[in-house]
């Protein structure tokens, strides 16, 4: 049998994604237990959310920190402190380029983005970006987090037929849809210790 993950969630607004993990946790598919909420905005959905779960929340502000690099190694303390094993980026906003935040949770740390990357890469819109590029294929990428901005290592991709959708906000819907239940499933394989990283190659091992 092995040990259950500790696992910090960080998100910067509805949450929805943060929701999986805890009902993935909740219903036993994660071998882990969240030990914290981190979100840089005191008005995100997501807190709620943690609050009901007795999940502790810690509300981290850009304007409270001299730089970005401060602002990363607050969060750096945190996880050091709950001894956390995997970091999940759940619609979190602000990018982490800090290295000592990366080197110490390298292939520790994954983001979820809704689009098939790189295609959209570095967007915080790129639903939107799909729909308006006329794409008939967009969909989600679950990857490692490096200092090249949703440029690691994919973990697992999933594609979304979006030739029919007649709006931004129904491309976003459909690919979220997705991104629900990939998230859980990819947080929880990886609490079982699934993955394999090899260079860029992520291999999954059953
Ligand atoms: C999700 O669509 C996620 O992929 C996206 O924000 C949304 C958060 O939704 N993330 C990014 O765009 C990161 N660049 P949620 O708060 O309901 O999980």
């Amino acid at each position: 049998m092995s040990m259950a993950i500790s696992i910090a969630v960080l998100a910067s607004g509805r949450g929805s994604n943060f929701q999986s993990i805890i009902d993935g946790v909740n219903e036993g598919d994660i071998k882990g237990e969240i030990r914290v909420l981190i979100t840089d905005n005191p008005e995100a959905q997501a807190i709620s959310r943690a609050e009901k779960n007795k999940i502790p929340v810690e509300i981290i502000r850009r304007k409270q920190f001299k730089s970005r690099e401060n602002m990363d190694l607050k969060i750096k303390e945190i996880l050091d402190v709950h001894g956390i094993d995997l970091v999940v980026l759940a619609g979190y906003m602000k990018i982490i380029n800090s290295k000592e935040l990366l080197d110490s949770y390298r292939y520790k740390i994954i983001n979820i983005h809704p689009s098939l990357l790189p295609a959209f890469k570095g967007s915080t819109h790129a639903q939107t970006d799909a729909f308006e590029y006329g794409c008939k294929v967009s969909g989600l990428t679950i990857h490692f987090v490096t200092d090249d901005i949703d440029g690691g290592p994919i973990i697992y991709q999933k594609a979304a037929d979006i030739s029919e959708c007649s709006s931004a906000d129904e491309v976003a819907g459909k690919i979220l849809s997705y991104e629900n239940e990939a998230y859980r499933r990819v947080v929880g394989n990886f609490s079982k210790g699934k993955y394999v990283v090899n260079g860029r190659k992520v291999r999954y091992t059953d």
